[in-house]
């Protein structure tokens, strides 16, 4: 028999606290495996087993809207080969077999990333997924593929170029919603709540402009091990911080007048 499915905490599903975008830097598949005197393609295929848990766990706190899950770098585009062709055949696995989870629960895919460079089957798969469920709106799940932030920005600053060379756009008209809306992530909440598994203190070229008043979680556990009670850790965290947004706490949070 398998272990029963841990439950929310008290007091979590729609909840009006919790954050409306999360962002998983999902990372150690390979320490997970190599922990274990195991090949790191075993970590990888264990890490898509915490998707799972973590896509439908977040879904079902309800109050989270978006959930941007980083599976792969443009920098790791240059790993060896057969490492790379086996996360392309774990994501093509993911995009067949999640189809119904993703349909009957609601949820938006899309993937954000130089997909182009994406193997055919692999894109085929996922463009058909995005078009099947792109009237859902419980939930968008975003997966950053071949991502990377600077190369993301770079991409703003030429389509906004193109603006300002097609007399479209002032140079002084050019703002931060003007930037924003070139980035894959336009149609997004902003980032509020940003995890890292595997203890790296690191953003490694993810949502680099997204993540500029995020909370960040950093947690030692590797993505293999996060599962729902280290979702729930991360967000019990997440319920303590006071966002301040460069005012001050007394600002943010009066204190209370007693009366
Ligand atoms: C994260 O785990 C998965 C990807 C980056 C694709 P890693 O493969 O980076 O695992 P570590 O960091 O080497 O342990
Ligand atoms: C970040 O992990 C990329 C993903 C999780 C997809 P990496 O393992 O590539 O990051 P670094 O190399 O430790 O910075
Ligand atoms: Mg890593």
């Amino acid at each position: 028999m398998s272990d029963p499915v841990p439950a929310p905490p008290p007091g979590y599903t729609g909840a009006a606290w919790l954050p409306r975008h999360v962002a998983i830097i999902m990372d150690g598949n390979g320490r997970w495996a190599e922990r274990r005197g195991r090949p790191r393609l075993e970590g990888h295929a264990y890490g898509a087993q915490s998707v799972r848990e973590i896509v439908t766990a977040c879904r079902e706190l309800d109050s989270i809207k978006a959930l941007t899950l980083y599976a792969f770098s443009v920098q790791n585009w240059g790993r060896p080969d057969e490492e790379v062709e086996h996360l392309m055949g774990l994501l093509l696995d993911y995009l067949v077999e999640e189809k119904s989870t993703i349909m009957d629960n609601g949820i938006r895919l899309q993937a954000i990333g130089q997909i182009d460079r994406l193997p055919a089957k692999v894109l085929g798969q996922l463009r058909y997924l995005e078009e099947l469920s792109k009237a859902n709106r419980d939930m968008t799940l975003t997966l950053a593929l071949s991502y990377g932030g600077r190369e993301e920005i770079v991409l703003a600053c030429q389509r906004v170029a193109a603006r300002v060379l097609a007399g479209e756009l002032a140079v002084e008209a050019i703002d931060e919603s003007e930037i924003e809306k070139h980035l894959y992530t336009h149609d997004l909440p902003p980032v509020d709540l940003l995890i890292r598994t595997s203890g790296e203190m690191r953003i490694s070229n993810f949502l680099l402009w997204q993540v500029a008043y995020a909370e960040i979680v950093v947690t030692d556990v590797l993505w293999p091990d996060f599962r729902r009670p280290e979702l729930y850790a991360s967000l019990e965290q997440y319920k303590g911080r006071q966002r301040r947004y460069g005012l001050t706490g007394a600002q943010v949070t009066p204190p209370s007048t007693g009366s």
